[in-house]
């Protein structure tokens, strides 16, 4: 059974990664989308909530599971023994973060990265700008699930 996982901080999960997520889940048996901790990075949403939020805005059929790390994920990935790391790529610029990322992966454990092209549609959304839009009072129901509007909207009430 091929299993690959899809990490990221996903703070909060946009419609651009539940695009990249199923175009994963179409290649592989499973897919385990991994919310990954980093204690340095301050988060609007703790793991907790990033993982229920992303559960909430997945139709239930789908292949795919979601949990959680605060460890390296190449040990994650040899632990489930997934044979594959699936990033999104917005475009060009996405590209330079993640060949550093992908190669030091690969010499650790020898785990590969494959890179999927989202939807250009959803290629300016970003979880970031998302916030900063919903800090000020803006509309983002286009932007993410209805689950994380409902979150965003609470968080910055
Ligand atoms: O959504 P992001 O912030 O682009 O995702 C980055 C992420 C979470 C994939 C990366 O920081 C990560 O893999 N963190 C887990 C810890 C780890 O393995 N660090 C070494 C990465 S080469």
């Amino acid at each position: 059974m091929s299993i690959a996982v899809c990490p990221g901080s996903f703070d909060p999960v946009t419609n651009g990664h539940l695009d990249v997520f199923r175009r994963a889940a179409s290649l592989f048996d499973e897919v385990i989308v991994l919310v990954a901790v980093n204690g340095a990075k301050k988060s609007l949403f703790s793991a907790g909530q990033r993982v229920s939020l992303i559960e909430e805005s997945l139709p239930e059929d789908l292949n795919i599971r979601v949990d959680s790390t605060d460890g390296l994920l190449v040990d994650y990935c040899t632990e489930v023994g997934a044979t594959a790391i699936v990033k999104g790529l917005r475009g060009s610029a996405d590209v330079v973060g993640e060949t550093g990322m992908a190669l030091l992966n690969r010499e650790l454990t020898g785990i590969e990265t494959i890179f999927v092209l989202g939807d250009t549609k959803l290629s300016h959304i970003a979880s970031s700008l998302v916030k900063d839009v919903a800090s000020h009072g803006g509309r983002i129901d286009e932007f993410v699930p209805p689950a994380v509007a409902r979150a965003l909207e609470k968080e910055y009430r």
